[in-house]
């Protein structure tokens, strides 16, 4: 079959409960299996089917990635995609009646699944989780080689030795010397006015996330979404059958004028002030008096995800919205995962006092509260100082690996890359100068060993309403689990990735 009729052949339809990527997918598997598209033939590129199905970019590139996972597919270094030739012996000579059980396949796949259910299963709204040993430039990964875990382990050692019967069932809310640490961490650090009370401890914000979407929405209520937005987000947002309203950022993060006018009816906004994930931009003083006055006008709630603000690099950090919040309005989401690991699971929530008892009964129907151990021994490594020492020390690291990684981008990739925002963070979002098909950059990055996340893995919101709006082509580079030589070591693999691509093409 040709790339073409492979596309003409293709029929989606847009009224079905299933996701159009997850269609696409099951269209181009069906036409392996059948035999339609041999070993060693290449895809379409992503952008004929857009065009030719009025797709996003996203659903396509969503499909592609399933089908590449499951080894159906490969990528090669600036060729594109391919049917993969080791498919085996027996899949190769599966004719029709295969077909139609590789068509089940899909369907099984969501039997017995409630409405909600299958929102659960669904990648577009899912996060991702890293695999493999680290490499460069995966993202959103502190340097664990930096963490004190001799330090740790004492303490823990010594809360397993003398634990006093604190090990039985404890307080949903959390651990109490831990939330009394923190109230004072917060109003040090990022000025957070809350009491330990209005403190409820999650098993990483992601939990957090997801209580909130859950109890703050009823199914098709509007939330506001960043665009583009971290992942754990809309997952969450989807999962609870919400409606996502994606409002552009720039360069003084969420729109919020824009926002008002689009989607006055939203209940709930999801937003990261300090630093957009993940294009990084602070959001201005001036949008922070806007939400927090549209949201107090309006009875909204806004989500302020403050992930990383500990690693701001030169200026001082602007004050938290919460701190900002006349009107409890605010709820403040942290974690430990960027600053300690993000193995350890734990995350908190700032709640309004509204918010305090619900909130807390909800998280003890997901899983009674967050295991006590960990939570012992943060408030000992807290209040032993070994907390703030932690974070002088890899904010000074990290802020040297960021500068190392845009100076080697400025002497090696200035054609190519421009880098964007650099008040802090773990990582780093470079933009493409010229024109590039990113999956084919990130395919190419990987047969090289670079591990490359492309900005698009942001948008493409499911069940959004409106359009979102044009986003910028590029990548999020993580740095600061690199040490100096592998940032310009892998830099030069990243420019060799640039120099033998051809640039975006369209093949008939
Ligand atoms: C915007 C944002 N929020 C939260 C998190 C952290 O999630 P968790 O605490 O579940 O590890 C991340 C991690 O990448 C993030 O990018």
């Amino acid at each position: 079959m040709h790339q073409s009729s492979l596309i003409a052949n293709i029929a989606l339809d847009r009224r079905h409960d299933m996701p159009l990527y997850r269609q696409l997918y099951g269209e181009i598997r069906k036409a392996i299996l059948g035999g339609q598209m041999l070993p060693g033939m290449q895809l379409p590129p992503s952008r004929e089917f857009c065009l030719a199905l009025d797709i996003s970019r996203q659903t396509v590139l969503n499909a592609y990635d399933q089908l590449l996972a499951e080894g159906y597919l490969r990528g090669s270094v600036g060729q594109g995609t391919f049917v993969n030739e080791d498919l085996p012996a027996q899949v190769q000579t599966r004719k029709f009646r295969d077909v139609q059980v590789a068509d089940s396949v899909v369907a099984e796949e969501q039997r017995g699944l409630s409405q909600r259910g299958r929102r659960h299963i669904d990648p577009r709204g899912s996060t991702r989780f890293h695999e493999g040993p680290v490499r460069a430039f995966r993202v959103s990964m502190p340097d664990l080689g930096l963490f004190p875990f001799d330090v740790w382990a004492r303490l823990e050692a010594r809360h397993c030795r003398h634990h006093k019967g604190q090990l039985g069932y404890g307080d949903p809310a959390g651990y109490r010397p831990l939330r009394e640490l923190l109230a004072v961490y917060l109003k040090a650090a990022r000025g957070v006015n809350c009491t330990p009370a209005q403190i409820l401890i999650t098993s990483g914000s992601q939990q957090a996330l997801y209580l909130l979407s859950t109890m703050l929405l009823d199914v098709g209520e509007q939330a506001w979404v960043e665009s583009p937005c971290y992942r754990g987000t809309t997952a969450a947002l989807h999962a609870a059958q919400a409606q996502m309203c994606p409002v552009p950022v720039d360069a003084e993060g969420m729109d919020i004028a824009y926002a008002a006018g689009h989607f006055p009816d939203a209940k709930l906004v999801f937003v990261t002030p300090s630093h957009q994930m993940p294009l990084g931009m602070t959001m201005s003083l001036q949008r922070r008096m806007a939400l927090l006055e549209w949201a107090q006008q309006n009875a909204a709630w806004i989500v302020e995800d403050d992930y990383d603000s500990e690693y701001r690099f030169g200026s001082s950090p602007l004050a938290s919205l919460q701190s900002l919040d006349t009107r409890q309005c605010v709820i403040y989401v942290g974690t430990l995962s960027k600053v300690l690991f993000p193995g350890l699971r734990l995350g908190y929530m700032v709640l309004p006092e509204t918010l305090r008892e619900p909130l807390i009964q909800g998280k003890s129907v997901i899983d009674k509260h967050t295991a006590v151990m960990p939570q012992m021994v943060l408030a000992d490594f807290i209040a032993e100082g070994h907390f703030g020492r932690h974070i002088k020390r890899t904010r000074k690291i990290y802020a040297e690996r960021q500068a190392c990684l845009v100076n080697c981008l400025r002497r090696v990739l200035d054609d190519e890359l421009e880098c964007g925002a650099q008040d802090g963070g773990l990582d780093l979002a470079v933009y493409f100068k010229k024109s590039r098909d990113e999956e084919r950059i990130i395919q190419a990055g990987l047969a090289l060993g670079l591990e490359l996340r492309g900005l698009s893995h942001y948008v493409g919101i499911p069940g959004q309403v409106g359009k979102a709006a044009g986003h910028p082509s590029g990548l999020l580079l993580g740095f600061a689990a690199l040490d100096v030589a592998e940032i310009e070591r892998s830099v030069m693999l990243l420019a060799s990735v640039f120099n033998n691509d051809q640039g975006f093409t369209h093949t008939a």
